[in-house]
């Protein structure tokens, strides 16, 4: 690989859009990942992440826009763009009649990688992805989690700077989505970008480095996750303990302009807050004066999956 295409952005995406029998699956997306990022890509069902995955995995035109990874033209340097990428469709077929080994044995030959090679690249990949202790069973014998991570464990294989995996936590069970975060965090720390898609986004949060949030075909949403909360939270949720239900404590807060979406549920006063944060004692005093009892006062800390309901208005498929 030349110097270029090592200094250029991992993928870029300008102006992406993709139209099918009419149907308009993305448009209008761009966005750049940079080496050793892990990007989150976000969405409900339908938005568009499986159809740009696929146009990033060569496996589908573009109908307008470009798409670049490490600085290789998608539609032009196909087999470049390919040895570079390790793709993990969201729905994958496995080989049954095959042990582990067997399996990952024949996607190494598939992958051309030199017999010399094979048994210290397979070592490898099943060491990180935890299959030693598997490499005699069958892949019919296997369990979801496990058929995963010889999946996953397939497209490691070649070595791959650039992973590009499709809902790999879906049907997951809570220990494996941890595992797979670990394993995730691993890969980085070995030098790979990934690209992930999910609808799930708590377990995103606290792997990505940043993420894109699409929905209907559009990227409504772009940046490390502290950018994307900094836009988006002009707004405070803020929760009032009080000591004793008071129902006329929403009319009071109704006066100030600055006050939105009130609700008591018993001594739970909740409501956004839209001033400016240096003025937001002028609320508590509104209710200090009007005699309502305060116990406590918090802040909402959002995580994306908040932020991600904001953004997209609710509007989850
Ligand atoms: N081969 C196809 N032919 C026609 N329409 C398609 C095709 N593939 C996808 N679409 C449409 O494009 C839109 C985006 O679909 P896509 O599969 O990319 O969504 P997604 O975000 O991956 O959804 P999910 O979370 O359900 O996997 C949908 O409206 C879908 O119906
Ligand atoms: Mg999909």
């Amino acid at each position: 690989m030349d110097s270029t295409a090592r200094s250029a952005p991992v993928i870029e995406v300008k102006h992406l859009r993709k139209r099918f029998a009419g149907n308009i699956a993305l448009e209008d997306v761009s966005l750049t990942v940079g080496e050793g990022e892990i990007f989150g890509f976000i969405g409900p069902n339908g938005a568009g992440k499986t159809t740009t995955i696929r146009i990033l995995a060569t496996l589908l035109e573009p109908t307008a826009g470009q798409v670049r990874i490490s600085g290789l033209c998608v539609q032009n340097d196909t087999e470049e763009v390919r040895r570079i990428i390790g793709y993990m469709p969201d729905q994958y077929g496995l080989y049954d009649g095959l042990t582990v080994e067997e399996y990952l044995e024949f996607f190494a030959g598939a992958y051309r990688i030199p017999p010399r090679l094979r048994r210290s690249t397979l070592g490898d990949v099943m060491d990180l992805t935890d299959l030693g202790p598997l490499r005699r069973r069958m892949v019919s014998s296997l369990s979801r989690g496990m058929k995963q991570r010889l999946c996953l464990a397939k497209t490691l294989i070649h070595d791959p700077r650039l992973l590009i995996l499709d809902e790999p936590a879906a049907a997951l069970d809570p220990r494996a989505r941890i595992e797979l975060r670990m394993l995730l965090k691993e890969l980085r720390r070995m030098g790979k970008t990934i690209f992930i898609s999910s609808h799930i986004l708590t377990e995103l949060s606290d792997i990505c480095t940043s993420v894109g949030i699409i929905e209907k075909g559009r990227l409504i949403e772009c940046g490390s996750i502290d950018q994307i909360k900094q836009r988006s939270t002009k707004k405070a949720r803020v929760e009032i303990h009080l000591h004793e239900p008071r129902p006329e404590a929403i009319d009071i807060l109704k006066l100030s302009p600055e006050v939105e979406r009130c609700s008591l549920d018993g001594k739970r006063l909740s409501f956004d807050y839209l001033g400016r944060p240096e003025d937001f004692h002028r609320v508590l005093k509104l209710l200090v004066d009007n005699r309502i009892p305060l116990l406590s006062v918090a802040q909402d800390t959002r995580n994306l999956e908040h932020l991600f309901m904001e953004l997209t208005k609710g509007d989850v498929q």
